[in-house]
């Protein structure tokens, strides 16, 4: 049986045959995979099974149901039931791996890092387009090789800025709302299905986190690594910064309070 490409990621070879995906592999998929396996064991119901690398270095998982969520968005997308089902997710997803042990010196695609207390393994591109559904339903979440630990609100603050959209004018017109969303209900779903946190603290993270990622762009860029200098090539710097703009300038009113 021959392989077929699977399209709609913008940084990985990802193929499939039959009921297994090979994607391009590194140094950080042991570590991914050790964290796919502990969430199959704690009865995770979202994520890939990790099924090793094959001889060309590729990662090697189990495929899973569902069409993944690409602009412009399907219907369900537009509700709250999708809000609350995506968050709940990932409460699953940290409530999993708040307790689980790792050595300092485990090799992240961000580089080497250890887990300290109170930290939580992120997803740490938590997009629609790496969500799968069924029609009305959450199948699976994909693309794990950006995990790594790191504060549970950090991943919120993520899922928060690409499910509202938080992103600009453009973007959610892209997305496909046939008016401006109600951005400030939106949050206060995702506040509400998660149980931890406020609409501000979220707003807060979100600035600290497009910060982070413009910072992480330039310097990684610059030492010559993928996909970051793709990132830096095709304008992410920039359309970051103009998304921060947007967020300094829509949220005073949306999010009343300290900054
Ligand atoms: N385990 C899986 N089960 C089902 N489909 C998958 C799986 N992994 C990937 N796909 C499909 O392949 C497409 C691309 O996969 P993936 O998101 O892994 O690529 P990528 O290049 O890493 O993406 P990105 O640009 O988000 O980093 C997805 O949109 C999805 O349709
Ligand atoms: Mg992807």
């Amino acid at each position: 049986m021959s392989e077929d490409v699977l399209t709609g990621g913008k940084i990985n070879s990802v193929t499939r045959r039959g009921n297994i995906v090979y994607r391009t592999g590194g140094p950080w998929v042991p570590a991914v995979h050790a964290v796919l396996d502990h969430l199959e064991r704690q009865g995770f119901r979202h994520s890939p099974k990790p099924l090793g690398v094959d001889d060309q270095g590729r990662e090697i998982i189990s495929f899973l149901p569902g069409e993944s969520m690409i602009r412009p968005w399907q219907p369900v997308m537009f509700t709250d039931d999708a809000l609350v089902q995506a968050t709940t997710m990932l409460r699953e997803l940290h409530d999993a791996t708040h307790d689980l042990i790792l050595p300092p010196e485990t090799e992240w695609r961000g580089g080497p890092a250890g887990k300290t207390a109170g930290q939580v393994i992120r997803h740490g591109d938590l997009g629609p387009w790496n969500t799968l559904w069924e029609g009305e339903r959450l199948t699976g979440l994909i693309d794990w090789d950006f995990a790594e630990p790191g504060p549970p609100l950090t991943d919120l603050a993520q899922l928060a800025l690409y499910f509202v959209p938080l992103r600009g004018e453009g973007h959610w017109r892209e997305c496909g709302f046939p008016r401006r969303p109600d951005f400030q209900h939106r949050v206060e779903v995702i506040c509400a299905a998660y149980g931890a946190f406020g609409p501000a603290e979220i707003v807060r993270e979100i600035v600290r986190l497009q910060e982070t990622a413009m910072a992480e762009i330039t310097e990684r860029a610059a030492e010559g690594r993928y996909p970051w200098t793709m990132f830096r090539d095709n304008g992410e710097v920039e359309r970051t910064s103009a998304e921060v703009d947007w967020l300094w300038d829509t949220l005073p009113d949306l999010f009343p309070g300290p900054s």
